[in-house]
């Protein structure tokens, strides 16, 4: 064991196996944006809570800012791609729903896109949020979940 004395770069080096999500937001011309987060956690029980950190050049935090609603969405190994492609472009540049085929029905709080490949998805209302350093952590209440329960939960990067 040694100490790491170049915190960033310690930063950059971490890439333990994580869950990973998708998470949905409402772009400000009505559309819908994707994006892939690894930095998510359940927050409350009762009432049921999750919290988002987004980074701040984020096309998806400009549009929380806009519109406090968004769909966390727990993938299934068949989205492994989508995940990709929505961690590696920005919503600026293209539409992830078309570019990623992605298969979806309107969700009931916020009318936001339920994933219809994916083992779970909740929908929710952004309650508060504080910034932590260049992201922002947005904390999000459960209106509505959806789940399939047929589908396995994917992991990133694939173990096994
Ligand atoms: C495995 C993985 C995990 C990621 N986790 C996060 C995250 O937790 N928060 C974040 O802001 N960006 C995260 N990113 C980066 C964004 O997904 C990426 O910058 C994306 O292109 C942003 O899209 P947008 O500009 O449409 O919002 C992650 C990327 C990958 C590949």
């Amino acid at each position: 064991m040694m100490q790491i004395s170049d915190l960033p770069t310690a930063y950059a080096m971490v890439h333990l196996p994580a869950k990973v999500a998708l998470a949905v937001t409402q772009k400000p011309d009505g559309q819908f944006n994707l994006i892939t987060i690894e930095w998510f956690m359940r927050t409350s029980i009762q009432p049921p809570m999750f919290a988002i950190s987004i980074g701040h050049t984020r096309y998806s935090h400009d549009c929380l800012e806009e519109t406090r609603f968004f769909n966390l969405v727990f993938p299934s190994p068949m989205q492994k791609a989508l995940l990709s492609l929505c961690g590696s472009n920005s919503g600026r540049d293209i539409d992830k729903f078309t570019a990623g085929e992605v298969k979806h029905i309107p969700g009931k709080l916020h009318k936001l896109p339920i994933l219809t490949d994916a083992i779970v998805n909740f929908e929710c209302e952004v309650v508060s949020q504080v910034r932590s350093g260049d992201h922002t952590i947005y904390v999000g209440q459960v209106h509505y979940s959806w789940q399939d329960k047929e589908k396995e939960l994917f992991f990133y990067p694939e173990q096994g």
